[in-house]
Parts: C-alpha cells; sequence; structure tokens
C-alpha cells in the first residue's frame, strides 16, 4: 500500500504551476459526449477521478483519444449504451453528471448511485427535482438512478439548497430541453460558469452562470469544440495554505487570483503577505499566526473544500480559532489525526471546532480519511517536528496532481513509498 513519508521543518518556497480544476473538469469531460462531433478539451488534470470518468465514457461506446497528458479527444458519435455501472464509477461522486448528459442527449439514462468521499450525507434530491421539473420520470432501482422521458421540456427549479452538483447537472440536461429553463438559488461557483461556457462554446444558450439565476433557451443539437478547463481553486489554495503552515514563501501560478479571494482574505487576516499579480498569487509567512473565525459556505464564501486546510493553519495559530462547517456534516473526521500530531482541537456538535493553536506539531503515523483532508494532513507533515507517515494516499489522487513532486519542488521532504523498506529508506536518508 502505497503512503507519503514526510519529514517536516522545511519552508516552502519557490513557484508552483497550478493545473485545471477537477470539479470543472468532470462534469464537462461528461457534458462532452452530447455532441457527434469531436470536442477538444484542454487542462484536464490528470487525476485519479478524471480518469475514471474518461474510463466510463469509453465503456459505453464513446472514443477518448489522450494528445498529450493533459489535453483529451472525445467523440460521444459511437455512444450506444446508457448504463454507467463500473465498479470505479461507483465510488465517485461526479457520476452524476452523466445522468444529465444522457438524459439530455438521449432522453434515458441509468447511472449508479453516486458515491465521492465520505464526508457526510450526500443526497441528490435536487437533481432528481430538476431532472422531473424538465419532464423526466426519475426511479431508483437495484443501485441505479434511472431517467427516461419522451420528451424533455424546459422547467422552472427553485433549488432548495445551494448545490454545486444540482446545478451543473441540471443545467448540462436543460440544454437539449425544448424551450426555455429557469434554475433558481442556483450555486454560482467558478466551476459552475466553466460549464456554462464550455457548453455554450458547443452551441448552447446559457445566461446567468455566476449569479443566483441561470437561464437556459433549449437547443436541439451541440456541436464540437476545443475548451481549456479552468485553474483549480482548491489546489491553489492548498498551496497558499501550505506556504502559510512551513512559514514559506510560494507563488502559485497559472491561477485566477479573483476566484481566490475568500481564500486570500483569510490568510492574510492571520498573518500572511498576500501579493496579487495577473495569473498568479505569492504568499509570505513571515510572522507568527494568529487566530481567526471562518464558516465555510457556497462560493463567493470560504470553500468547504478549504476547511481542513486553514484548520490545520489554524492549529498552530496564536489564540483560539472557530472553525465552522455548513456545507457537509461530517468534515471533520481527520481533527482525530491531527490530534495525534499534538493539535488541540474539540469538535462540538460535529460541525463547529473550537482550535487552541499548539506552538508545532510532531509527526505521527495517520490516515487520509478524505482528499481534502488528506491533503490538510500532509501540509500539517510538512511543518511538524519529526517524520509523518500517510496511509491511505489514494484519496488524495483522486483530486492532487503530483501532489508530492509538486511540494518537493517547492523544498518538502516528502516521497511515495511502497513498503516498510522504503520507509526506512527514507527515515535514514532525511536524518
Ligand atoms: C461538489 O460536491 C464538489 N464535488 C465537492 O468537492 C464540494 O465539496 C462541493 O461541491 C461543495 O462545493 C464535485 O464537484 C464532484 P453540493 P457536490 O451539491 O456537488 C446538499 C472535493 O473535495 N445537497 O454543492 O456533491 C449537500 O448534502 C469534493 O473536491 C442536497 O441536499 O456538493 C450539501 O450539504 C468533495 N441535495 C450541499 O447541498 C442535493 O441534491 C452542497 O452540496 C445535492 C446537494
Amino acid at each position: 500500500m502505497e503512503q507519503y513519508a514526510i519529514k517536516g521543518g522545511n519552508p516552502l518556497v519557490g513557484e508552483v504551476e497550478i493545473g485545471g480544476a477537477k470539479n470543472a473538469a468532470l462534469a464537462i469531460l461528461a457534458a462532452s459526449i452530447m455532441t457527434d462531433e469531436t470536442v477538444l478539451i484542454e487542462n484536464v488534470p490528470d487525476v485519479r477521478d478524471t480518469n475514471v470518468m474518461l474510463q466510463a465514457i469509453e465503456n459505453i461506446g464513446g472514443q477518448v483519444e489522450r494528445i498529450d497528458r493533459h489535453t483529451v479527444r472525445i467523440s460521444g458519435r459511437t455512444i450506444k449504451d446508457m448504463v454507467i455501472e463500473d465498479d470505479f464509477i461507483k465510488k465517485i461522486r461526479a457520476s452524476y453528471y452523466f445522468l444529465g448528459a444522457l438524459l439530455g442527449k438521449y432522453k434515458r439514462a441509468q447511472v449508479t448511485l453516486p458515491g465521492g468521499c465520505n464526508i457526510g450525507l450526500r443526497p441528490i434530491d435536487q437533481h432528481i427535482k430538476g431532472f422531473r421539473a424538465l419532464g423526466a420520470e426519475i426511479r431508483i432501482e437495484h443501485g441505479l438512478v434511472i431517467a427516461e422521458t419522451q420528451r424533455l421540456r424546459g422547467g422552472h427549479i427553485y433549488m432548495d439548497v445551494v448545490s454545486v452538483g444540482a446545478t451543473i447537472d441540471v443545467m448540462i440536461a436543460a440544454v437539449m430541453a425544448e424551450g426555455q429553463t429557469i434554475i433558481e438559488n442556483a450555486a454560482k461557483e467558478p466551476h459552475v460558469v466553466d460549464v456554462a461556457n464550455f457548453l455554450n462554446s458547443m452551441g448552447a444558450v446559457i445566461k446567468g452562470a455566476g449569479t443566483d439565476v441561470i437561464r437556459i433557451k433549449g437547443v436541439p443539437k451541440l456541436h464540437g469544440t476545443e475548451y481549456a478547463i479552468i485553474p483549480d481553486q482548491i489546489e491553489a489554495g492548498t498551496f497558499m495554505f501550505a506556504a502559510a503552515v512551513t512559514k514559506g514563501d510560494v507563488t502559485v501560478k497559472n491561477v485566477i487570483p479573483k476566484h481566490l479571494e475568500s481564500i486570500s482574505a483569510k490568510l492574510t487576516e492571520i498573518g500572511c503577505e498576500v501579493e496579487e499579480s495577473d495569473d498568479a498569487v505569492r504568499v509570505v509567512a513571515a510572522k507568527p499566526l494568529t487566530h481567526t473565525h471562518v464558516k465555510t459556505l457556497p462560493y463567493p464564501g470560504f470553500p468547504t473544500d478549504m476547511q481542513p486546510q486553514i484548520t490545520v493553519a489554524l492549529g498552530l495559530s496564536r489564540g483560539t480559532s472557530i472553525v465552522t462547517e455548513s456545507i457537509f456534516e461530517n468534515r471533520f473526521k481527520y481533527v482525530d489525526e491531527l490530534t495525534r500530531m499534538g493539535a488541540n482541537i474539540k469538535v462540538e456538535g460535529g460541525n463547529t471546532a473550537i482550535i487552541d493553536g499548539v506552538s508545532r506539531y510532531t509527526g505521527a503515523s495517520i490516515s487520509a480519511p478524505d482528499l481534502r483532508a488528506g491533503a490538510a494532513l500532509v501540509i500539517a507533515g510538512l511543518s511538524a517536528e519529526g517524520t509523518t507517515v500517510i496511509d491511505d494516499i489514494r484519496f488524495i489522487e483522486r483530486g492532487y496532481e503530483d501532489f508530492h513532486l509538486k511540494l518537493r519542488s517547492l523544498g518538502a521532504q516528502i516521497e511515495k513509498v511502497n513498503s516498510e523498506r522504503e520507509l526506512q529508506k527514507f527515515r535514514l536518508k532525511t536524518g
């Protein structure tokens, strides 16, 4: 089983290139099958979840050609099967985007009930409500969500919760429904806008993405396109917090600073210097970190996907901080692991962490409970005294490309090890 071995203590210094946004890519890859023409997508991150999506497209008869590591050509012309059900796709949440894509194009879809990171109850009732408003019949049988209809018609949908997945999924299907669809209380995340831009580049007519109300005028057909995915806001934010926690000086390059504002604001509040330029953000952590309070919220609020990373930083900040998780109810599971490294954090009521800053973490053997928490624990390890060994790094590899290599290029001592022997070698090498 692969693990990360980390010897903490080196400040991260230098520049790091941020890849394409995983959560935009997952939706864009699914939606790319909605035309019979060829679609070329650039800046696709080479991570486990995107590769599972591409495999799923091949499994239903679509053609996938990798031009290079981050560019893929997809053709949905040869799709013959509307059932998405392999063992890998079951584990990823974004499988639900095939419901929207297949239902929109073929008016029928059967997709395994989505899995994903175990961060709490993750219902899909808003997706179903949206598809029903477009005239689809939906039932759940044998672990599959089955959606079908003769005709998909535009509808008016008021989302009961702000949901990234439901907003994108219903938008994808509505693009090929007859007439106008209005989605109210829509999610406004940058990747919602990116998916809308991608669909518009295929001939869809979507207005208002990035606001609370999205209006879609259905079209009978979509055409081929060439499209580059936006940079990953969360990968960038993770490196920005890695700079803060290791008292480093890191410039994240190839980013859209506007998408990082809530993250930059919190870093400034806790005592870092943040400098923005056109497509880069530099974080310098020269002073001791100080406490703050933070509540996760839909965009433009502080992202839930950055909650473990800021908690790790606040764990080392002077004073008492409070972190409130308002999106998912089970996203503090990693706190037990952080406690093993010396953090002083109490979780109350499942969604509030009260953090008393400590002066240092100490290395320990721990497990990554999910993707973002896993990345946050790596950051904790980078700042810790001694060696940290992290299990279950497959979670981290779902969403971070070459995480350990990028960290190493900034001066981190981190290696992927596959056996006790390799771990011993790492320990000997790093002293
Ligand atoms: C997306 O998940 C991301 N996943 C998550 O990223 C991210 O944490 C989340 O959005 C919030 O930003 C992908 O894009 C694949 P939601 P999603 O629907 O779409 C409730 C990561 O680390 N809800 O916005 O599943 C839900 O329970 C992952 O990259 C319903 O009640 O999130 C939650 O409380 C983890 N009914 C809230 O809405 C529904 O039908 C927001 O969820 C749908 C959601």
